[in-house]
């Protein structure tokens, strides 16, 4: 793909709802099941605004619930695409509330998130994406963190390729070793 590429801004996303009875655990507060679909669901959109098309779910890299949610908040998650790759993207979630029994002048931070988005054909193949082009010092600074948090995936992913190919080797000397033993 040559597009010279997208703007930050062309594919952020907010998505608000209140949370209701059906949405709790069985502490009362809202489950964090509920919030992970939720934060899928805004950052799938932003993944597939920018894209241009089908994006799925490659990885949550990190889901933080800072503060629990309660019945009756009306709970806001934005979502921006702050990296990408050949065919994948790392997508921002931050989801605040309201609550619905407090006035407040700043919404409370209640989950952060990132997730990697693949960007994929008819045929479920990786397809390219247009660069992300960030538009100020905040959207840089994203940018350069996503791409930590991607090598320290890459690199760990690596680590324990290695370590599991290690511990067969062990495994496969040591079966070998016993079938050499003198009955
Ligand atoms: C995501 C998926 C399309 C990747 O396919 P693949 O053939 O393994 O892709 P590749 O190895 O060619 O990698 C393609 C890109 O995905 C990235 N990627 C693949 N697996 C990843 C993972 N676990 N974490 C982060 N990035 C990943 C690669 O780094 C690469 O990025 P780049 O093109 O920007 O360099 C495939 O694994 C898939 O379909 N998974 C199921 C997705 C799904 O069902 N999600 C839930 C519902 S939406």
């Amino acid at each position: 793909m040559n597009e010279p590429g997208r703007p930050t801004s062309h594919s952020r996303v907010t998505l608000s709802r209140i949370m209701t009875a059906v949405d709790v655990n069985l502490y009362g507060t809202v489950h964090g099941g509920v919030l992970m679909k939720f934060v899928d669901d805004v950052a799938g959109a932003a993944a597939a605004r920018h894209s241009g098309g089908t994006a799925v779910t490659a990885a949550i890299d990190e889901i933080v619930f800072v503060e629990p949610v309660r019945v009756g908040d009306l709970v806001h998650a934005y979502a921006q695409v702050n990296w990408t790759g050949s065919s994948s993207m790392e997508v921002g979630v931050k989801v605040v509330a309201e609550r619905w029994d407090v006035v407040s002048p700043e919404p409370l931070t209640v989950a952060t998130a990132y997730l990697v988005f693949v960007a994929v054909d008819v045929a479920g193949h990786p397809r390219s994406v247009p660069p992300v082009l960030p538009e100020d010092v905040e959207d840089e600074r994203r940018f350069r963190e996503a791409l930590i948090r991607r090598e320290h995936r890459l690199s760990r992913r690596a680590a324990i390729q290695r370590a599991r190919a290690e511990t067969r080797a062990e495994a496969r000397g040591e079966a070998h070793a016993e079938e050499e033993k003198p009955e």
